[in-house]
């Protein structure tokens, strides 16, 4: 297909979904879409287990082609194989062999975007990599980088090639957290003041497990673990500091502005003792087990503050080697009040009961944020509670209307440089370090531009 026709047929589908004339958009697999020139030639590099809730979004979807995908990992392909197979879309061409097989995918002609889906250590290597192909979308799994540079380097890739570079941060469109974006928009908390989030999750049986099952069954990682266990406790021994941090910064980023009238300013973080695994691979496994003899790095809980230039500050905390139920420990508080995910409560001066909480339910109910009322039949059953549409949803019509993604280059380098920065923070006795301004001091000028209807 020519260029010139496909922007052509791109504007045309945009139109229809200005319109909401979305019926083909997600037909039923395998049946022809009247639209299929307009179809976005996608590819994927990882398909574990999170990129396997990729491609099975992105199948659905008939505006999509998934044209390639790649993986070192044989049984991670053939699982991800089936899935195409299931859908009855055409086989993509399969990538493999060797870790940096990826650099030949993106030698296909006409590829609009990739998605990144490997483990952190790849993102950056393989964001630039695909910008200097001359891929113009980029969407890239949580975190952005390793290292500071690692985020400098991936800004100044983007903006030299004037690609846009998304992390597919999908707590950001989390029902609850978008209800509240909507009430902190219309004014009910009064002026935001204190904000918390984090990542609080017992991670003990993903970070180790027996090496066939995904999750728990055994002490193994590295080699010897499945899926999360071969590389992400890897960095529990290491490194200290806020290792996944996006997950609560996001939505607060979007609560308060960031990069869009507001920026972070100040960060240090501290970190507890290490027992948490350990004890998990003892308790598990016995003393005499190889891991049992491994000194963790990472503190059970990193509290991180960050202060902000319009006054506000947020406390984050990542919680992930003790026993807890999940929660991501939101609290929004503001002038006139606040909301609080754990105990599902808010409270607003003069209109809930003084000194109580109010169910919040009432409240995410009546202020439920338009994209979920007009979109949440397609994201019905999608992963994480439907959330995982949304973020895909976004970044898909941002290729094909060729229009910034929501979720920006700027915002993933400010939300994942939490993790480098807490580390040194930590490092040198909890030192308050500056935040750099990926931006270049258009913080000032940029507008908000994040979910501000029903579109997409
Ligand atoms: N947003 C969310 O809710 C969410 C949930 C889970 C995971 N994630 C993120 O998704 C990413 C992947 O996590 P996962 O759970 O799928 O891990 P995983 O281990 O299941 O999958 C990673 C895949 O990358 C492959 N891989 C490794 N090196 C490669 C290379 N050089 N070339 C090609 N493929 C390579 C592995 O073989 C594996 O199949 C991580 O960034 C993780 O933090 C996000």
């Amino acid at each position: 297909m020519k260029r010139k026709a496909f922007v052509k047929n791109a504007t045309l589908a945009a139109a229809a979904v200005a319109a909401g004339s979305f019926t083909d958009l997600f037909a039923q697999a395998g049946k022809a879409s009247p639209k299929a020139e307009a179809l976005v030639k996608a590819a994927i590099i990882g398909t574990g287990l999170r990129g396997q809730d990729h491609l099975e979004l992105l199948l659905m979807r008939n505006d999509v082609d998934v044209v390639a995908i790649c993986d070192v990992d044989d049984r991670m392909l053939a699982d991800a194989k089936a899935l195409v197979a299931k859908s009855g879309k055409k086989m993509p061409q399969v990538f493999t062999g060797d870790p940096y097989a990826w650099k030949k995918l993106l030698d296909i002609r006409g590829l609009d975007t990739v998605f990144i889906v490997t483990p952190w250590e790849w993102h950056k290597p393989m964001i630039i990599g695909a910008i200097e192909a001359g891929i113009k979308y980029v969407a890239t799994e949580v975190v952005l980088g390793i290292t500071l540079q690692d985020h400098w380097d991936v800004v100044h890739a983007a903006e030299k090639h004037q690609a846009h570079v998304t992390m597919l941060e999908n707590v950001c469109y989390r029902r609850d957290v978008m209800a509240v974006l909507n009430m902190v928009r219309q004014g009910i908390f009064g002026e935001l003041i204190h904000l918390q989030g984090g990542y609080q999750h017992d991670l003990r049986e993903v970070k180790f497990n027996d090496g066939v099952k995904p999750y728990g069954g055994g002490c193994e990682m590295d080699e010897k673990g499945w899926t999360e266990a071969r590389w992400r406790t890897h960095h529990s021994v290491y490194r200290n500091g806020d290792l996944y941090p996006t997950h609560g910064i996001g939505p607060i980023a979007h609560y308060i502005n960031i990069n869009r009238g507001n920026r972070f300013l100040h960060l240090s973080s501290f970190s507890s003792k290490a027992r948490g695994l350990h004890n998990h691979v003892v308790k598990t496994c016995g003393e005499d087990h190889p891991n049992a003899k491994i000194n963790f790095k990472l503190g059970d809980v990193v509290t991180t503050s960050i202060s902000c230039a319009n006054g506000e500050t947020i406390l984050l905390q990542h919680d992930t080697s003790l026993p807890r139920p999940y929660s991501l420990g939101f609290r929004v508080q503001g002038t006139n009040g606040l909301w609080m995910d754990v105990n599902k409560g808010i409270h607003i001066e003069g209109t809930t009961k003084p000194h109580q909480w109010d169910e919040a339910k009432t409240w995410l109910d009546k202020y439920d944020h338009p994209l979920w009322q007009r979109w949440s039949k397609e994201a019905q059953g999608s992963g994480h509670g439907g959330m995982d549409f949304y973020v895909d949803h976004m970044f898909i019509e941002s290729v094909k209307r060729k229009v910034p993604p929501q979720l920006d280059v700027y915002d993933a380098a400010a939300w994942s440089a939490i993790t480098p920065l807490s580390e040194t923070s930590v490092e040198s006795g909890n030192r308050t370090v500056e935040f750099p301004d990926f931006t270049g001091g258009q913080w000032m000028y940029r507008k908000p531009v994040f979910a501000l209807n029903n579109e997409f």
